[in-house]
Parts: structure tokens; sequence; C-alpha cells
């Protein structure tokens, strides 16, 4: 028999799923999202797609991001780094509910959607309403020229390339990618952010793909991980501040590839319901970086652990104390406490990447999803 190889395994670039690949490709795709518009040298951020209208964004009353699934968890990330960075007042919203309601927005507000397709229904229907109360809106999609990114006023596409697993990776990390550039360069234009503090992060952004690369190497410890709870019922994902979204992200993976029921949480929430469900056979995944939640973090985990939950933390590498804690960890490099979900999602979605590899689910294409949706 010659070669024969099919396109899609061609497509896969030797990878058995696309996803994995995706997943593979991050620290490649986070430096192209930068490409040009992180300019170290000159401490400046430059987005050129949204530079005819950066005046009325940088005057904006509030900014309303709107988005679904994952797209969705990269705007609460974005609120997170916009209300620190730029003091700007954000609401993050789900695309869907934004319509139902019946939204107060004015010409004084700037929209932002986000959408890896650009094709969503909901997030569609959102830029329209949105738009015709006058606001400005702007888009952050994958697909060039989707109908988000034709319809919005202004944009800024996130350079990952086609992401064809249905379960989204690199996009969520080109939109994070984008997000703290915006956040960055609105801090620097309303005057929030002085010239050490925005050199210091932008300076933290180049520093990434090394590290998301370097977190690639540690795909081995996760697996181990991931072969040791693949049959676990539930799991339950919880984090603090700008890894509260990382925690929404890491269950809804797990739901979305390996159909394993897992909720995220705000850690401070467990207490209010989640706590009741810890027993010795609930994996608790604990997002944990040296910042100013540590603390509290400790606090949650010991309140795990004294249940007898499996605490699985995913932390820096300079947090001793939890990894003395924690029964298994997974450790990132350090960066700028606002850049973290860029790193501390990672082994996250290799955990459920493997899950699900061992649970032998269609990991490309899930059950009952779909890479677009276009119905309402
Ligand atoms: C679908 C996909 C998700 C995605 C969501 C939003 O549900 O399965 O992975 O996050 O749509 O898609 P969008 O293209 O608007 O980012």
């Amino acid at each position: 028999h010659e070669l024969e190889m099919s396109i899609e395994q061609i497509e896969k670039g030797g990878f058995p799923h696309f996803m994995l690949k995706e997943i593979h490709e991050q620290s490649e795709t986070i430096a192209d999202c930068m490409r040009g518009r992180l300019v170290v040298e000159d401490n400046k951020i430059v987005l050129g797609g949204i530079s005819a209208v950066t005046d009325r964004l940088v005057n904006a009353r509030r900014l309303i991001i709107a988005a679904c699934g994952t797209s969705w968890h990269a705007g609460l990330v974005g609120e997170y780094l916009i209300e620190s960075l730029a003091k700007m007042s954000v609401e993050v919203e789900y695309a869907s509910e934004f319509r139902y309601r019946d939204p107060l927005i004015t010409e004084e507000d700037v929209m932002l959607v986000i959408s890896q397709s650009g094709e969503t229904a909901d997030t569609l229907a959102a830029v329209r309403e949105a738009r015709s109360k006058g606001a400005l809106v702007l888009g952050i999609c994958n697909v060039v020229g989707s109908t988000i990114a034709r319809e919005t006023d202004a944009g800024i596409y996130t350079h990952a390339g086609p992401e064809i697993g249905v379960a989204s990776t690199k996009a969520f990390t080109a939109q994070v990618t984008v997000l703290a550039m915006m956040a960055i360069l609105l801090g620097q234009r309303r005057a929030k952010l002085d010239e050490k503090e925005s050199a210091s992060i932008i300076k933290a952004m180049s520093e990434i793909p090394a590290k998301v690369a370097e977190i690639m190497t540690k795909f081995d410890e996760v697996d181990a991980i991931a072969r040791l709870f693949a049959y676990a019922p539930n799991f339950l994902y919880l984090g603090r501040s700008y890894n509260f979204p990382v925690a929404l992200e890491g269950a809804l993976k797990l739901k979305e590839i390996s159909y394993i029921h897992a909720e995220g949480y705000p850690a401070a929430e467990m207490k209010h319901g989640p706590i009741a469900l810890i027993d010795e056979l609930m994996p608790v995944v604990v997002l944990a970086a040296a910042d100013h939640t540590n603390d509290k973090m400790i606090s949650n985990i010991e309140e795990v652990r004294a249940r007898k939950g499996r605490v699985i933390a995913i932390t820096t590498d300079n947090n001793q104390d939890v990894q003395r804690l924690s029964e298994f960890s997974i450790t990132v490099p350090e960066t700028h406490d606002l850049l973290t979900p860029l790193l501390t999602v990672i082994p996250l979605q290799i955990l459920s990447y493997q899950i699900a590899v061992y649970r032998k689910c269609n990991v490309d294409q899930p059950r009952n999803l779909a890479k677009s949706v276009t119905v309402e």
C-alpha cells in the first residue's frame, strides 16, 4: 500500500485530535495575536482595527461585553482586566439574556461582543439590538469576514487560525490576549495606568508565549491526574477574582467533551452550597495563584480536605503553601497577576482532553454540540 493520508489527518498535523493540536498551538497563537500590536520597546499597544473609534471607547460611560459559552468566560476575565487597569465600568452579559431583557443601552455606551465563529445567533442578535439603540458596537472575532465581524462598527481579530475542535481552546486564550491589550490601551488613554505599570504588564505579556510552552512540558503530570479521575461522576472547580472565570471555563470543558457533571464556583460561594457535596469521591480543582487571594484559597483547600475531598491545585511555581497542602498540584510559571488566566487555563484544557480520551468520547465532535450555534 502507498502512503495514504486523508486531508483530515494532514490537517491534524500528526495529532490524534484537532483539540490537542489546538491546545499545543497556543504559545504560537498568543504570539500571533500580539504581533504588531504589543510594542514592548515603545511601551505601546497598537490596535489598528479600532483606531478610528478609540476616542469614543475611551470616553464611554460604560462598556457592556456580550458573548456566549467560552467567549463569555473570556469576557468575564476582560471585566477584571479593564476594571483594574482602565478603571472603566464593565458589565458582562450572556448575549441571549441581554436581548430578552429590555436592555438599558444608549449612545454613551459601547458594546463589545466576543465570538470565535462570528456566527453565533444570540451574539449577533445582541449586536443588532445594541446598534439599534445607538451604541457603538465592537467585535472580537476569530473568523475573518464572519457575520459579526461585518455587522459591528469596528473590531479586533484574534488571529488564532481555524479552530476545528468544538470545545474552544486557542480562541479563548487569544480572546483574553486581545482583552488584555485593550485594557492596557484604555488604561493608558484614560490616564489610569502610569508608565511603569504599563511597562511591567506589557513586558509580562510578551513573556506569556514562552510560559505557555513551558506548561506544555507538564502534559504527563496532568495526564496522571486525568487517568486517576477519569471515571469521577462529578467535579468542582473553584477560583477567586480573575481565576473565577477560569474555574467556569475548566468546568465547561469537562462537561462539553467528557460528559462529566462539573460546576465552576467562586471559591467563597463554596460555603453557600457546594460544600455539602464534598466527600471522598469529589475531585475539587482549586485555582490558587500566589496573589491577594492566597490566604483565602488556602482556607478553601483546608475546608475541602477536612471533608476528604480530593484537591487538585493549579498554582504558581512559587506557591509552596498550596503545593504542600494539596493532594495533587500542577504549577504554572509566575506572571503579572492579571495575566494568570492565560496560564492556569492550559492545564484545565489538558485535563478535560485527557479525561475525554480515557472515556473514549468523541473529543472533536461531542454529542449534541455544534461549533457554531446559528439558532437562537
Ligand atoms: C458553541 C461552542 C462553544 C462556544 C460557543 C460560542 O456553544 O460549542 O465552544 O464557546 O458556541 O461560540 P462563539 O463562536 O460565538 O465564540
